[in-house]
């Protein structure tokens, strides 16, 4: 039910970030600072760190911060609810990966912070993120710690009108992967396959923790 809604909803997801599109006037808040072509320069050729702390809320209404998953290795994708394409896939490929990784997958942290928090909350989460995995988080907060998380991530979005009033997201859809100290190793690109995944994270887990 959730999925015939979504698809009524446009999303550009990843194909069409370098292209994009008008800057919002007076409404800076719910976008990256930076455009979408300086992100991708800057995370492509490792211009800045990649990740950072963070503190937002997850879908019971609880505080967490990045300090919360140390010990674990972090998956952390940014997209949201709405979206009708991209982030789903690339949630249920997350989802399957962890699942493909058995037992070992307890020490990998599934997170999904929204860049859409206005619309969703955490409440909105709940329903949301049990859909592709048990322990997958979902994270939201004001408008400027969403921007400021997405900043660190190096993550491009933008509020999009649609002609009906309503609007969508742009926004650039990588999978990245962080070490047990919260440190960034690298990203999967859109589309990745839960099996791709797999074969990287594996011998992540295999290393000695330190
Ligand atoms: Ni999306």
């Amino acid at each position: 039910m959730i999925r015939s809604i979504l698809r009524s909803i446009a999303c550009a997801g990843a194909g069409l970030w370098l292209t994009l599109a008008p800057v919002l006037a007076g409404d800076t808040a719910q976008q990256s600072a930076r455009s979408a072509a300086e992100i991708m320069d800057i995370l492509m050729w490792s211009r800045e760190p990649v990740g950072g702390p963070f503190a937002l809320t997850d879908q019971a209404g609880h505080a967490r911060t990045d300090a919360d998953f140390r010990g674990r290795l972090m998956l952390v994708y940014f997209g949201f609810t709405f979206c009708p394409d991209v982030c789903p896939t690339d949630l249920q490929a997350i989802g399957l990966a962890l699942d493909k990784l058995g037992p070992d997958g307890d020490r990998v942290q599934p997170i999904f912070i929204t860049v859409d928090p206005e619309r969703d909350t955490a409440s909105h989460l709940a329903e949301y993120v049990p859909l592709f995995h048990p322990r997958l988080i979902g994270l939201t907060g004001s408008g400027e710690a969403i921007r400021q998380v997405a900043d660190a991530y190096k993550v491009y979005y933008a509020r999009v009108p649609l002609k009906d009033g309503d609007y969508t997201v742009d926004h650039t859809a990588y999978i990245y992967l962080m070490d047990r100290d919260g440190n960034y190793l690298g990203f999967f690109p859109p589309g990745t396959s839960a099996d791709r995944m797999v074969e990287i994270i594996r011998p992540r887990l295999a290393e000695p923790a330190r």
